[in-house]
């Protein structure tokens, strides 16, 4: 299917799919100005939305000449540049070596092509030639002879577009990057609301929504990490749209390290939209003939509410960006002992945690934090990956067997990117840390960030994990990030380099995951940073799931997967069953609502299981078993938000229906019981209108019609905390 058009005579660039459009034209002397993005609006230029008027203040481009209603501080751009008299924040910043900051964009020529762009280092989505086209647009500077090449990929069936932006230097001088935005999006008319994800370590991606007003609303992280406390997606919508109605944008950066979201409301209320790389304490050089590449921002639009926003984007994460077999794989079942033991535990131990595990009907025993080196605490250890015999007696191989002759899987927890003060590798490599020079590091958790960005540092790192795996037949990996980057200097890169090391830091990461993956390509494997503090599509690029906070606290949880699965599959949020009173939240929750919480992520338990009661131990079968019946809908079907835990105090309840609409799961917790409670209708979504529905339990049958609009009163349950669930099937 054709979905990227040049019109010659108008010189207007359409890119659509199946329901939406994207316009761009060259105008006069070459400005590449943006018409639109939103739902198709047919065979239509939209040109004629573009007026010029003469604006006080706003200058004109020289070959304008007496022409005063041509101004670059006006016009909507495809893709802007500091200097040239745009005077809103801008896409582009160069810095030449005469000092001039200035680079003026102009139009040069374009290619389209069958299939996906990839770019160097950097995770984005793929696609085969039937899957997807390309088109690039070359922008050229005639000074510096710096080139933006503009790359745009659109998924038909998806509805997606992603972008990045290739800076080349054609030029016969380096230059200097100081800002390179992956994305620009000018909106001629307002006004629009923003949700984005803010948070802090435990309390993660907590949607906010704001209305765009005057001036500039930025997000973004300069932790070296796209962080807990803001994610690298947001939402831009019409202030009408809701779940379930109106148009809406979402933006997912593929990227892992800082990033910055920028809106600008100008002086005639248009709206411009910048995302990509975060420009503070970054600048790259870009040597002749060498070229940069920015991150992907995918791209998507519907005007039927963030639900279908949601799954537009789940399905685009699953099918295009997450490389995993495991994504459409059922997943191992799994025990994570960190909760269970903490950093107090010997093979004994360990052992009888799996065997219990292993009788409950665990898949996989994951053996986290403390295995290795000197490890006892937090103070000691990373860097050292060899395993701590005097608590391991025998060694890990030895334990890996016992466990793996219970006909259980094992995983390992690593945190390759850090280092301890009190470690042998330290000891060794004192300058193997980012540090600045004669100055006391700044610690976080008692931990330095390694230097990653030299390469015998992560080859010698990577080798020493390779060895621990092969030698004991891991099948599962928790990658961790206990600290956000701090003394971010590479004492192994000369000072005018020093402005790429959070950039050079995240491609390090890429290609050290790569080897991880490449090298074990059944390993599952999971990310994690201090829970959800990198949880982003470029994470998920290498692993199908992410440990999605360390608050495993189940009431909490409902907030905190509620606001994930805005931007991310809920088959990517690792969610564990933990004991009551919570370790984190102190709360005691009945057991089948933290069950349910958990099955609506990848699931598994965070407890000692020697210290279930026989009625605990029946409940946690049961929500296997039952997890075990359903993972397929929970894993691959569409995802329906059906009440916010923010306004509504009562309860919080979601609902899974199969792509082919025969079956749908509705669950969740009924937060507090009141009596003599008016009756809670509950309006189901995304089933066929037509066909009749059998709830398994009860054998009633409804239609689907009854089910989404006459809606189906919730249980009344007692007492606080009650899990529900209706499951439902084509009759
Ligand atoms: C982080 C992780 C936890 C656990 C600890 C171990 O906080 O998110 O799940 O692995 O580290 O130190």
């Amino acid at each position: 299917m054709e979905s990227i058009y040049y019109h010659r005579e108008t010189q207007v660039f359409t890119l659509r799919t199946k329901h939406t459009m994207y316009q761009m034209q060259v105008r006069q002397f070459g400005i590449l100005v943006h018409l639109y993005y939103g739902p198709d609006l047919g065979h239509t230029e939209l040109d004629y939305r573009i007026v010029e008027q003469d604006h006080g203040f706003s200058p004109n481009p020289y070959e304008a000449d007496t022409d005063r209603t041509i101004t670059l501080d006006i016009l909507p751009q495809e893709y802007s540049s500091y200097g040239i008299g745009d005077y809103r924040i801008c896409a582009s910043e160069i810095l030449s070596q005469d000092g001039s900051d200035v680079a003026d964009f102009r139009y040069k020529s374009y290619e389209i092509w069958e299939g996906k762009y990839s770019l160097k280092g950097l995770p984005s989505m793929f696609g085969t030639p039937s899957e997807a086209q390309t088109l690039s647009i070359r922008l050229e500077d005639s000074v510096t002879g710096v080139t933006a090449v503009l790359l745009y990929s659109v998924f038909p069936e998806l509805d997606v577009i992603t972008r990045a932006v290739r800076f080349e230097n054609d030029g016969d001088r380096s230059y200097r990057l100081r800002k390179g935005m992956s994305a620009q999006l000018d909106f001629l008319d307002g006004p629009l609301d923003m949700i984005h994800f803010h948070g802090r370590h435990m309390m993660e991606r907590m949607p906010e929504r704001e209305r765009l007003s005057h001036g500039v609303t930025q997000v973004g992280s300069r932790r070296g990490a796209s962080s807990h406390q803001q994610n690298p997606f947001v939402i831009l919508c019409r202030p009408e749209t809701q779940e379930d109605y109106g148009l809406c944008y979402g933006l997912s950066l593929v990227y892992s390290g800082n990033f910055l979201l920028e809106a600008e409301v100008d002086q005639m209320n248009q709206t411009r939209v910048l995302m990509g790389i975060h420009p503070a304490q970054f600048w790259h050089e870009i040597q002749c003939g060498d070229f940069f590449e920015t991150p992907e921002v995918i791209m998507t639009c519907t005007t039927e509410g963030f639900s279908r926003l949601s799954i537009q984007l789940h399905d685009a994460l699953r099918s295009n960006l997450m490389r995993s077999p495991f994504v459409s794989k059922q997943r191992p079942i799994l025990l994570n002992n960190w909760e269970a033991t903490y950093f107090d535990f010997d093979e004994e131990k360990l052992f009888r945690i799996a065997e219990q595990a292993k009788k409950l009907g665990v898949d996989l025993f994951v053996l986290d934090d403390g295995w290795f080196g000197r490890r006892n605490s937090d103070f000691s250890g990373l860097g050292d990956w060899w395993v701590n015999e005097e608590k391991i007696k025998g060694g890990l191989p030895l334990l890996a067997k016992r466990i793996q002759d219970l006909g259980m899987k094992l995983g390992l927890w690593i945190e390759p990117e850090m280092i301890s003060e009190d470690s042998a590798l330290y000891r060794e490599h004192p300058d193997w840390c980012l540090h600045f020079p004669h100055r006391n590091p700044v610690r976080g958790r008692y931990q330095l960030n390694l230097d990653i960005t030299r390469k015998e540092v992560r080859d010698h790192v990577m080798k020493e994990i390779f060895q621990v795996i092969e030698s004991c037949r891991i099948s599962y990996i928790k990658w961790d990030m206990n600290r956000s980057l701090g003394n971010v200097y590479s004492t192994a890169l000369a000072p005018e380099k020093q402005g790429d090391v959070y950039h050079q830091y995240v491609l390090a990461l890429y290609e050290m995951q790569e080897s991880l993956i490449s090298r074990f390509p059944e390993l599952l494997f999971e990310n994690c940073a201090g829970g959800g503090g990198r949880f982003d599509a470029g994470m998920l690029y290498y692993s199908p799931q992410i440990w999605c906070s360390d608050n495993t606290d189940a009431i909490d949880r409902l907030k905190i997967q509620y606001g994930t699965s805005f931007g991310y599959p809920v088959s990517a949020m690792g969610a564990h069953i933990s004991v009551c009173p919570n370790h984190q939240t102190g709360r005691s929750v009945p057991f089948e609502a933290r069950a349910v919480v958990a099955s609506a992520g990848t699931f598994g338990f965070e407890l000692d299981p020697v210290n279930l009661s026989e009625e605990e131990a029946a409940k946690a079968r049961e929500a296997m078993s039952f997890y075990r019946q359903t993972w397929k809908l929970r894993q691959l079907g569409d995802y329906y938000r059906l009440s916010d835990p923010f306004s509504n105090q009562d309860y919080v309840i979601w609902e899974f229906v199969s792509k082919s609409k025969d079956e749908a799961l509705t669950e969740g917790v009924i937060l507090r019981h009141q009596p003599n409670s008016p009756v809670f209708f509950l309006h189901l979504r995304g089933l066929d209108a037509g066909r009749e529905y059998r709830e398994i339990e009860s054998g009633k049958v409804y239609t689907g019609a009854a089910l989404m609009t006459a809606g189906l009163p919730l249980p009344l349950n007692y007492g606080d905390f009650c899990a529900f669930r209706l499951h439902f099937i084509v009759a």
